[in-house]
């Protein structure tokens, strides 16, 4: 990145907290860049940013092991904000105290705030915060004043005014504090930190001219999964490119119903672009036949997948670009640079997930955006309604909603019952409040009766998430009448079935997906 536009970019240092990606985000939405950065970061690095924030984490200065920033931050000059483990990094490293508290604050907490600086510009006396600490800060640094205290904590917040430094115990970025925000945007105006993050048609115009440069005269490929991310930048690339675009769509018969027809219909609309779909379900239905370990099933299908659009890309002649959907997300995993080795739950399958050796150069569009950020290029974009908002959905797709062996069959009842649950919940509004919602298939039989007859027949089971980041999520407290409805359509429209039942398992210790 060049040294101007760091200039004006605010760098957060990842210490683990599940909200450092979030900081970010909400720095963005202020209209300034910023960029998460390793904990470790050199100071010299930092030299060229804004400001810089350190952002939470889940450990403790008690221990060796506790991860620290590099000590010349502090003499840089640069303002600082430290949230949470932030403030108590501040603080230990400048030769304060922190220890564990008598009480934990998690939660919304109450703080009476005074400063003689910024930071609280514009906030009350009294403030509604969120918290989530056990250790606390009990002597400040030589040469800071202490700026907030709650009644289990006489120091959530300090700062030394001359040399820019704050820290604040409670989080700004979520919004259960309730000026957040404007506690944020206090510390931009002290960074001086310009606004350039604007997503609008200039940040369109800059990457079209951008790839169209990159590209010249070859061809570049898409492999389209229907999903936002690749939709988005497929639309973008092709506005670049026109014609020199290929988008490949792998029809795995695993999709939702009306789902490829709604991804044939809006990409024929698009005028120049060599759209190609490759009708593959009989070929997954076989090479499924007889799976029903959910790894198995993620790997037969991921290698088939591999494998079709492998085939159809050598059709092509002086492709030499790969386009893909990255999210900022997906290059910067939040919490990596804590170390350790995450432990695999699911092998999961995208379409972006081609083979490295497939000697393309690749064209990421997206690389620097947020999923949000990208909805909102994709609206600019003209890419409709339906895409723009849909939900996240496996790669695999249904076949990870069928427990058990996958057939034709199956496939058919399932999406018939899903799309019960989903029509019902758009009409009664409740869609709006739930991140994700679906139907599962189980691989088990029950009695029922219906029409005075014996009926031994599958359940249906109904899932509906709450969650920000779906790394935790919660069950959606769904109106009983709601579900009721659904559950009366279902085993009078869908052959088969003889009971429904709704998941009330948050993550964890459950998954979203039953597989
Ligand atoms: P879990 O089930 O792990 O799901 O709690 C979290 C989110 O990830 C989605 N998911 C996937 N997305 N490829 C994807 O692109 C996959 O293989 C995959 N598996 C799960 C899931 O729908 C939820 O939104």
């Amino acid at each position: 990145m060049e040294q101007n536009t760091q200039m004006s970019t605010i760098a957060v240092l990842d210490f683990g907290s599940q909200y450092s990606h979030l900081i970010v985000r909400r720095i963005r939405e202020l209209g300034v860049h910023a960029e998460l950065l390793r904990p470790d970061t050199s100071a010299e690095v930092l030299a060229k940013y804004a400001g810089i924030v350190l952002s939470g984490g889940p450990q403790n200065l008690s221990e060796s092991r506790a991860l620290k920033a590099d000590p010349n931050i502090y003499t840089l000059g640069l303002p600082i904000l430290g949230v949470c483990y932030g403030l108590q990094l501040i603080a230990h490293q400048l030769g304060g105290t922190v220890r564990a508290g008598d009480k934990r604050e998690y939660g919304p907490v109450r703080v009476a705030l005074s400063s003689a600086g910024k930071l609280f510009k514009g906030l009350s006396k009294e403030e509604l915060t969120w918290m989530s600490h056990g250790d606390q800060v009990t002597k400040t640094p030589k040469g800071f004043s202490v700026t907030g205290k709650s009644d289990a904590c006489p120091i959530v917040a300090i700062e030394n005014v001359e040399r820019g430094i704050y820290g604040i115990q409670f989080h700004p970025e979520v919004k259960h504090t309730e000026h957040g925000m404007v506690v944020l945007q206090n510390f931009l105006n002290i960074s001086k930190a310009k606004k350039t993050w604007n997503l609008g048609k200039n940040w369109i115009e800059a990457q079209v001219e951008g790839i169209k440069e990159k590209v010249g005269s070859s061809r570049a490929l898409c492999a389209l999964s229907g999903g936002v991310d690749s939709t988005v930048a497929s639309y973008l690339v092709h506005r670049a490119i026109g014609k020199q675009l290929t988008c490949i769509y792998v029809d795995t018969g695993m999709m939702r119903q009306g789902e490829t027809e709604q991804i044939k219909k809006t990409f024929a609309k698009l005028p120049n672009l060599d759209f190609r779909v490759v009708d593959a379900e009989t070929e997954f239905l076989k090479a499924l036949k007889g799976v029903s370990e959910p790894e198995k099933k993620r790997k037969v299908i991921g290698e088939l997948f591999i494998r079709l659009f492998e085939k159809e890309s050598k059709k092509l002649k002086g492709v030499n670009f790969l386009v893909q959907g990255t999210l900022y997300t997906d290059v910067i995993t939040s919490g990596v640079s804590v170390g350790g080795k995450a432990s695999v739950i699911k092998s999961h399958h995208n379409v972006g997930g081609l083979p490295k050796d497939l000697k393309f150069k690749l064209i990421e569009p997206l690389r620097d955006l947020y999923k949000d950020e990208v909805r909102l290029i994709g609206k600019d974009l003209g890419v409709p309604e339906a895409i723009v908002q849909r939900q996240p959905f496996p790669g695999p797709g249904l076949a990870v909603r069928i427990i058990g062996e996958v057939t034709k069959e199956k496939l058919d009842t399932l999406r018939s019952a899903d799309a019960i649950f989903r029509e019902e919940l758009i009409a009664s509004g409740e869609a709006k409040k739930i991140q994700q919602y679906f139907a599962v298939l189980p691989d088990i039989r029950s009695v029922g009766v219906q029409g005075d007859a014996r009926t031994y027949g599958h359940p249906i089971i109904l899932r509906a998430v709450t969650t920000s980041d779906f790394m935790t999520a919660d069950w959606a407290r769904i109106p009983h009448e709601l579900l009721a409805k659904v559950s009366a359509r279902i085993t009078n429209e869908v052959a088969g079935i003889n009971r429904v039942a709704y998941d009330i398992t948050s993550k964890p210790p459950a998954t979203v997906e039953w597989e």
